[in-house]
């Protein structure tokens, strides 16, 4: 089937990395905002029976960048793509999938509705905050992983001393593949959440005096959860210099004030999402994510098992 690559505004330089390993163009497209800001898009190419690709994490402005979606899928629907596929690497709302009080929506559930509302056949997503999303969404997700990426490039200057840490309980597979790859001892930190910007934790399960954490996460937000337990490591008598991975580096609101005086050697991300501005002040490495899209990108095109690529539960 006929490829087509086609990007929203959440991440263009991505969409064009992954497009040119693919020996492709994307789509050209307009997205403008009505002046009462009501999102129009047109697309400018023929996408008539092609096999479509639309490449938008949903990062902030989380909801902007969904509608972007949204309607790009339904764009290419009515235009005549014969299969579509939502490339988000980075999913929002994805910790929203279950009701923690009462009289809470399940936005992850929600998310899934209207992208299987916009006739979306697939979702490829990266690292999501649980492996569970599958089950969320009503169209098949492929979970693809930035780890070997982010532990190839740590590894490049890896302490001998170093342990590899989960800064929370659900982040421990995460943390056991890092652990593995990188053939570095674990500790989980346990974490509790306070509000959707404090957490606090509470114990180290695992040893980690003397030791340099390499703090391991799915995604940076506030930078609360790596600042929590990064002083958790020092308090434990941890050594100095600690390195920080994550894929989506969201980094919002006081990210960028909380992890400059945590020390960081290393902050290594991927680029599932743009890195914000300010974001420079830190010791920032990122490693891209366009070769395994790409190469999932293209079997999924060829009909091709995405086997070694994916995240198994
Ligand atoms: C939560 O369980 C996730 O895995 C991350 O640890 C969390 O979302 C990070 O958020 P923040 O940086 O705001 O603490």
């Amino acid at each position: 089937m006929n490829l087509s690559v086609i990007s929203g505004n959440a991440n263009p330089a991505l969409a064009e990395a992954v497009a040119r390993i693919l020996g492709t163009k994307l789509i050209a497209r307009t997205l403008q905002r009505f002046p009462d800001s009501e999102l129009h898009i047109e697309i400018q190419e023929s996408v008539r029976t092609a096999d479509v690709y639309i490449i938008q994490p949903t990062s902030p402005p989380v909801d902007s960048h969904l509608m972007e979606l949204l309607m790009l899928a339904d764009a290419c629907r009515r235009a005549g793509a014969a299969r579509i596929t939502a490339v988000v690497p980075y999913i929002g709302y994805a910790r929203q999938d279950r009701r923690s009080s009462g009289r809470e929506p399940v936005g992850a559930r929600l998310v899934a509705d209207l992208v299987a509302a916009a006739h979306i056949d697939r979702i490829v997503a990266m690292d999501t905050h649980t492996t569970g999303l599958e089950g969320v969404f009503p169209v098949p997700l492929e979970h693809l992983s930035a780890v070997d990426t982010l532990a190839a490039a740590l590894a490049t200057r890896m302490p001998s001393n170093g342990v590899v840490m989960s800064p929370d309980l659900g982040g421990v597979k995460l943390a056991e593949r890092y652990s593995r790859k990188l053939k570095l001892p674990l500790a989980i930190v346990h974490k509790t959440r306070l509000s959707g910007l404090n957490v606090k934790a509470v114990s180290i399960v695992g040893d980690v005096k003397g030791r340099t954490p390499i703090v391991v996460d799915d995604m940076i937000s506030t930078g609360g959860t790596i600042e929590a337990a990064l002083h958790a490591a020092s308090e434990a008598g941890a050594a100095r210099g600690p390195m920080v991975a994550a894929t989506h580096a969201v980094l919002v609101g006081p990210a960028v004030e909380r992890l400059k005086p945590l020390g960081l050697t290393r902050l290594v991300v991927s680029d599932s999402v743009a890195l914000s501005t300010g974001a420079d002040v830190l010791p920032i490495e990122v490693a891209s994510i366009a070769p395994v899209l790409a190469e999932a990108i293209s079997r999924l095109n060829q009909g091709k098992s995405l086997g070694d690529l994916l995240v198994r539960a």
